[in-house]
């Protein structure tokens, strides 16, 4: 037929080996603590619940454990003795894709919470006198482990290449398993380029039709308006000049198979209003004909702009934004779904070095980290594609960061240098804590490590001894040990 030149549309085809098993290993958790009374109390506490649960006490011991056994579980304390406890995060999780790391901390700062959320840690929580928060926070990872285990059983077949652990995937693939059971209702699946919408419309059409029904993707963007309707509805013969014979459109092709709008967002304003009747009345006609025909298929529409926005620019049709909303999945970035970057690597590494006939082991934990490190604008594709590359790079045995784009290789380094520094931290509650808080608690500190001795504690602070007096008596912190005055 004329004009499908740059339309994409075809079918299904199946490009990507399924999802490994979960592994049925029992549930073990890991307390990294060098307080030996706290790792002790919450592994016993943990085993009363009915864990099997270890301890270690340094850096060095807790990497040990885990090279031997896997856990899926690491309680990990932010102060050892020998290491800073988040600069681990990345070495369970290279040992058990898929691990869930909890950081416990003294008390809480924003930013190393966000360095140990950046590293691929789950959470990060405050230890408190009772161990039942974390307890608790763990038994809730072990009931997620066993819907995703559940999941990975129920849909090891069907699940398409629509890979990953993490709790947003998880909650993408049980809103696809609800709504395959209804395949009338439209689906609008949303998320920035290349989180894997296409795959999703792939896994929930595998979900809801027989097997062998078609997948039709139609490109929104490429479709050219001055044919748009008969691609999509067909056209009798002579229903426009040209029309030499009757051609079937997109919608007939689909049988009951799905039909899925790619690209939604950029579909011409007047094509919205017919698609739209389309969806209502579930029925459309050839151009040139009055026969009406049902709409076998699952309608899907997939879009990485912002439909609000664009309702509210005039460029959307409101009501067609209605009836795409009734059942919308917001498929999430893949920054905030740390967990899934070194499943989706490795199973990345396996397709890429199976395909190029190369024996290239699994991401050690200098690459991980700096899988983990970056942030990922392009998504899953971006690190489809730096896998490739680096598997086309390496000659075979370890992946080294060398083989790695240098724009990923340089944040992470980037990323590191800000939080790796030795300089000490600066803890404060926002809101609570203010600018003069903070300067007076750095007076106090310094008049402690002067031993009182203000010349000193204002050479400390990088001020003169008159600017420090001034500031004692602006903050009423006048004392009367006063040593050199
Ligand atoms: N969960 C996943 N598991 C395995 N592969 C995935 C997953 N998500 C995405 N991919 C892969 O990443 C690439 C991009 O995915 P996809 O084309 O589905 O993204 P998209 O959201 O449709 O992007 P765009 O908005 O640019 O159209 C594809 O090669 C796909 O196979
Ligand atoms: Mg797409």
């Amino acid at each position: 037929m004329p004009g499908h030149g740059g339309v994409a549309a075809g079918r299904l085809t199946v490009n990507e080996k399924t999802a490994d098993r979960a592994d049925p290993e029992p549930f073990r958790v890991l307390v990294v603590d060098d307080e030996k009374l706290f790792a002790r109390s919450l592994a016993r506490e943990l085993e009363r619940r009915g864990l099997a649960a270890d301890t270690a006490f340094t850096a060095a011991e807790a990497l040990e454990k885990s090279a031997t056994g896997a856990y899926p579980v690491v309680l990990l304390d932010h102060k050892l003795p020998d290491d800073d406890g988040i600069r681990l995060v990345p070495h369970f999780l290279a040992r058990r894709p898929g691990c869930v790391v909890i950081v416990m901390t003294a008390y809480q700062t924003i930013a190393s919470a966000v360095q140990a959320i950046r590293q691929g840690a789950e959470d990060y929580i405050v230890k408190e006198a009772s161990t039942a928060p974390i307890v608790e926070r763990v038994l809730e990872v072990m009931r997620r482990d066993q819907l995703r285990a559940e999941i990975g059983d129920l849909s090891e077949h069907k699940r398409m290449g629509l890979l990953g652990r993490s709790p947003g995937i998880v909650e993408v693939i049980r809103l696809l398993d609800q709504v395959a059971a209804s395949p009338e209702t439209t689906v609008l699946l949303v998320g920035e380029s290349g989180v894997g919408k296409e795959v999703a419309a792939q896994y929930l059409h595998r979900a809801s039709t027989a097997s062998g029904a078609p997948l039709v993707t139609v490109d929104c963007v490429a479709l050219p308006a001055n044919l748009v309707e008969s691609l999509l509805f067909g056209h009798e013969k002579g229903a426009f000049t040209g029309a030499d014979r009757a051609t079937d459109g997109f919608f007939h092709e689909a049988g009951r198979g799905t039909i899925l709008f790619d690209e939604i967002g950029d579909m011409d304003p007047a094509l919205q209003g017919k698609l739209l009747r389309v969806i209502e009345s579930r029925e459309f006609h050839r151009l040139g004909s009055s026969r009406v025909q049902p709409v076998g298929a699952r309608i899907v529409a997939a879009t990485n702009r912002d439909l609000a926005q664009q309702v509210r620019q005039g460029t959307f049709r409101f009501d067609l934004f209605e009836r795409l909303s009734v059942f919308p999945i917001r498929i999430p970035p893949l920054r905030e779904r740390g967990e899934d970057v070194l499943l989706l690597a490795e199973h990345f590494l396996r397709f890429f070095s199976d395909r190029l006939g190369k024996r290239i082991e699994a991401p050690g934990p200098d690459v991980a980290e700096i899988l983990l490190a970056h942030d990922y604008s392009g998504n899953v594709r971006e690190l489809k594609n730096a896998v490739e590359r680096a598997v086309i790079l390496c000659p075979g045995g370890k992946l080294a960061p060398e083989h790695l784009p240098e724009r990923i290789v340089r944040q992470a380094r980037t990323s590191a240098a800000g939080a790796g520094s030795d300089a000490p931290r600066v803890d404060f509650v926002p809101g609570v804590d203010t600018l003069d808080s903070l300067e007076r608690r750095m007076i106090q500190e310094a008049l402690q490590r002067a031993n009182g001795v203000k010349t000193e504690a204002a050479r400390l602070l990088g001020i003169s001894r008159f600017q420090l007096l001034r500031r004692l008596d602006k903050f009423g912190m006048k004392s009367d040990d006063d040593r050199d005055s």
